[in-house]
């Protein structure tokens, strides 16, 4: 099971709890949204003063953006606007908070592990490291980076993108009196946590300063209104694609039905071949690009599968008796 849809949920008056787990006392969480199955979540951090914790590593990808105070880790000096993607099995130094900080942690495998440790995982996709501050060192883009594109008014910048499935990470803003009069839904998951700023949506009303959606795929979101502008952080779990319509009473299955009628009418063949009998793949067709691609961690993730070693071992054939 996937995260369930939260929105709108506003955290500021939530109160922290106690992180009492390997690796993280000295802190305390919000959980803002959960995969019960998995144990994937993304949580709001409260890192106390004078918190510390050893290198170490994480069993699960971990996404991290810093919203407000000063975190080491090693080297670096993390303030705010940080934001660091760590793959799975990939350790970073010792950690220390002199004076507070609280920050976005996202774990997108499973639940929030650490284990001690100052080499990396001999799996670790270290390629996939981040680690930037995306309000200095990442220029502002144009919001039509996706085509069809949300209306002009909106900016975004890249923080992180998964070549496989297309995921993205990223900040966006709408200007002041950004107005865009249309219904969107999308393909994929999408998820927001308003660093500042409030915008309005039809179906969910104001969404303010410290509010936070996980919206999963083909549910209406839009009309949109920011009367004085909002910045925000955002992410998808694979493609962005924006269906655009007027009927703001459809529902998330004729959403789905409209979107697998657009691929009908748009990539016929492909549709033609997903949909035969006798010729589905559940477990994903193969990619001559990329033969492992069952294996990434995100494309497991979207599936909910198992690590393909196991998915593909192939049934005991029968054997043909002899007559
Ligand atoms: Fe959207």
């Amino acid at each position: 099971m996937a995260r369930p849809h939260i929105e709108p949920y506003v955290e500021l008056d939530a109160p922290y709890k106690k992180f009492d787990i390997a690796g993280f006392k000295g802190s305390h969480y919000k959980v803002l949204s959960l995969d019960v199955d998995s144990g994937a979540c993304t949580l709001k951090v409260r890192f106390d003063g004078g918190y510390k914790r050893k290198p170490g590593l994480s069993y699960s990808d971990m996404e991290i953006f810093v919203l407000n105070g000063i975190i080491k880790v090693g080297k670096e000096t993390w303030r705010e606007g940080h934001y660091a993607f760590i793959p799975a099995g990939m350790h970073i130094g010792a950690i220390s908070v002199g004076r507070g900080a609280e920050a976005l942690v996202m774990f997108n495998d499973s639940e929030p592990s650490y284990y001690e440790s100052d080499r990396n995982h001999q799996l670790a996709l270290t390629d996939a490291f981040k680690s930037f501050n995306s309000y200095v060192d990442a220029p502002w883009g144009p919001g039509n980076l996706v085509s069809p594109s949300v209306a002009t008014g909106v900016g975004i910048k890249v923080l992180h993108y998964d070549v496989l499935t297309q995921a993205i990470t990223f900040l966006y803003y709408m200007s002041p009196e950004f107005m865009q009069n249309n219904i969107s839904y999308h393909d994929c998951a999408e998820e927001s946590y308003h660093i500042w700023g409030t915008s309005w949506m039809m179906q969910f009303g104001d969404l303010p300063t410290g509010g936070y959606f996980w919206r999963p795929p083909y549910i209406d979101h839009g009309a949109f209104r920011s009367k004085l502008g909002c910045i925000a952080f955002g992410r998808t779990d694979s493609k962005l694609h924006n269906y655009f319509h007027f009927n703001p009473w459809s529902t998330p299955d004729e959403n789905k039905l409209r979107a697998a009628a657009h691929l009908y009418r748009q990539r016929p063949q492909l549709y033609d071949w997903v949909a035969s009998e006798g010729h589905n793949h559940p477990h994903g067709p193969p990619d001559h690009e990329h033969p492992h691609y069952h294996d990434d961690a995100q494309v497991r993730h979207l599936h909910g599968r198992a690590p393909a070693a196991e998915r593909h071992q192939a049934p005991p054939r029968k054997r043909k008796r002899r007559r």
